[in-house]
């Protein structure tokens, strides 16, 4: 089976990292003075947290970067004793490297309750004269003040359009795909500033053919077509609920399309539909009550119609 994309085209070095230049720079000078402080890589899905870490140690300890390095996932469902326990069997074999250190890199940090969190930081001090920690999470304002204050914290950001655009056409290079200029524009759009998602959809849109068209992007992504959403909020807006209401399910079953990918759609389409500025400030602001009760696991048929009789009103 062929390997998948996100793995084979991780960059190994830190200079292949694209869009996050401070981070980066930082970084390297790190690698100059082979030492590092403990760190904390904030940021969003996909925009090169954990590739940032395995290039430090490529960098760092060249051949030996495998022995050096060890991740760990702290949503281990198995509890931070368990997690507790693997950091102190690996800590306890000598270092190979001359920088004296390894490093232990633990993933999806902020999933870990605020107790666990004070578990982590007392692992942390214990074995901090032979390891250095790279936690990474998604929000930093998750982790307790006594961990962040031990730590550098680095902060990751969405990729922007150019950089998504440079990375896929970097890929579709070394595969040979042809992609059309609507395909790559539905591409970098439905990809938002995440790297992996960007690299997981050209893998699946490429996987039946090399040329490439923005309905193959739209299938892949399974996303709707711009025009439809557009026309579902248009209707709504004209008070034809009833008919809205049909084209929402129209999405929702036929499309398979999950609420939230509806209403982030929504929300990029209701800057594209020429409205009262009044009138669009109350809708995105109903977007984002929608939005929040559906990640907080409200009904999302219910959300989303209640959000089309707002359009209408
Ligand atoms: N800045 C970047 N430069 C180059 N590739 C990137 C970058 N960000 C993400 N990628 C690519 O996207 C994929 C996922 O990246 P990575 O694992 O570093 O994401 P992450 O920030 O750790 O995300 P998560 O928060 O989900 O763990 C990899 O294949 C990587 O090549
Ligand atoms: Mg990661």
């Amino acid at each position: 089976m062929e390997k998948i994309w996100t793995e084979k085209y991780r960059p190994k070095t830190l200079d292949r990292v694209y869009g996050q230049g401070q981070v980066v720079e930082r970084l390297n000078a790190y690698v100059r003075e082979e030492s590092m402080p403990h760190m904390l890589f904030a940021g969003p899905a996909g925009t090169g947290k954990t590739t940032c870490a395995i290039a430090l140690s490529h960098e760092l300890y060249k051949d030996n970067w495998d022995a050096n390095f060890f991740e760990l996932n702290a949503s281990d469902e198995r509890g931070i004793d368990v997690i507790r326990n693997k950091i102190k069997e690996y800590a306890r074999t000598t270092t190979l490297s001359h920088e004296g250190f390894k490093i232990i890199f633990m993933d999806e940090a902020d999933s870990l309750t605020t107790e666990a969190q004070a578990a982590l930081r007392r692992t942390m001090e214990k074995y901090s004269n032979n390891c250095r920690f790279i936690l990474s999470c998604n929000y930093s304002s998750k982790i307790i003040d006594p961990i962040q204050s031990r730590c550098a914290v680095f902060r990751f950001r969405y990729l922007n359009k150019e950089h998504v655009r440079k990375w896929i056409e970097h890929i579709a290079e070394s595969e040979d795909l042809e992609i059309t200029e609507d395909a790559m524009e539905m591409l970098v759009r439905v990809s938002d500033g995440d790297l992996r998602r960007a690299t997981n959809l050209l893998q699946i849109s490429g996987s039946t053919t090399d040329q490439i068209t923005e309905d193959i992007v739209i299938q892949s992504a399974n996303v709707a077509k711009p025009g439809e959403i557009k026309e579902m909020i248009k209707v709504a807006a004209d008070g034809e609920f009833m008919e809205a209401r049909d084209m929402l399910d129209d999405l929702l079953i036929e499309y398979g399309l999950s609420g939230n990918d509806i209403i982030k759609q929504i929300h990029r389409e209701i800057y594209n539909i020429p409205m009262d500025n009044q009138k669009r400030m109350k809708l995105v602001d109903r977007i984002g009550e929608a939005e929040f009760r559906m990640v907080e696991g409200s009904n999302e048929r219910i959300q989303l119609e209640s959000l089309l009789a707002h359009f209408g009103k």
